[in-house]
């Protein structure tokens, strides 16, 4: 078990997944479900990531029932205003009140061609808007097998944190891309091994306090039998899950992983 003072983080990523009705209702019965259970927010942090168009929906429910949830964009544009057709600032994600950023998703540099440069300016615009970067780093199967395991994102977050503005929170998620979505998680010790490898990265670029304190999740299909694995290990802080976190029961007992490590 992690016996670090870092504050476990469970983070929902819903992808392109609930309508902003739909996210309410989703929204409301997690909360809902997590009061019955007695969740201690203060133990385990909970964050959902919703598609833009749900974001002030989420917001409102969340402040005007006062909800410990915290939330954030999928993605954030490099730039602050302009004419950037379809993008969203960072500092409209701030102004609804989100507290994190998900940035460099395997999807989006799968599908839309995000590079290492342009995780790294957009790491940069969430910290100039007061936002964390969730900067996502992985690899993929034929990485895996040309690299090893941590190499790639080794290398991918080293570029990322070139963005970060020293003294700013950041948190990493190591999620290999042969493991999202695909129902075949990593095991416990794999990713204990690259969030392991990462850390000193943290370290060496944002100074010896903030490789101590930034979290580092592990994602991919993550679940309720598997995340007690994850979070007995020492540089596993929490995960972020894609699936598993459009379930209501599934997400309510991975965020009350706690109840049931053995
Ligand atoms: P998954 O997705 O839990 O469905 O594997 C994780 C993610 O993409 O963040």
């Amino acid at each position: 078990m992690n016996t670090t003072t870092r504050r476990p983080l469970i983070a929902g990523n819903w992808k392109m997944n609930l309508d902003h009705l739909q996210s309410i209702a989703f929204l409301q019965k997690l909360e809902w479900a997590l009061k019955d259970a007695n969740h201690d927010y203060g133990a385990v942090e909970v964050a959902v990531f919703p598609p833009f168009t749900d974001l002030r929906s989420v917001q409102t429910l969340v402040s005007a029932d006062k909800y410990e949830i915290a939330f954030g964009g999928q993605d954030l544009s490099a730039h602050d205003s302009g004419a950037y057709t379809g993008e969203i600032s960072g500092a409209f994600l701030s102004a609804l009140g989100a507290g994190y950023v998900i940035i460099g998703h395997s999807e989006r540099r799968q599908y839309h061609g995000e590079t290492d440069e342009l995780v790294a300016a957009k790491v940069a615009a969430a910290h100039k808007h007061g936002l964390v970067p969730v900067i996502c780093v992985g690899e993929t199967a034929e990485d895996l097998e040309e690299h090893g395991p941590s190499a790639v994102p080794v290398a991918q977050l080293r570029t990322a944190l070139g963005g970060a503005e020293q003294g700013k929170e950041v948190v990493v998620a190591y999620e290999p891309v042969w493991a999202i979505g695909s129902g075949q998680a990593a095991t416990a010790e794999q990713a204990e091994q690259v969030c392991a490898a990462l850390r000193p990265v943290v370290a060496e670029l944002l100074g010896e306090e903030a490789g101590e304190s930034t979290r580092v999740l592990y994602g991919g299909s993550v679940k309720s039998g598997n995340i007690a694995g994850f979070m007995r290990q020492p540089n596993v802080d929490g995960a972020l899950v894609g699936g598993a976190s459009l379930q209501l029961e599934e997400f309510s007992a991975i965020v009350r992983y706690q109840k049931h490590v053995v």
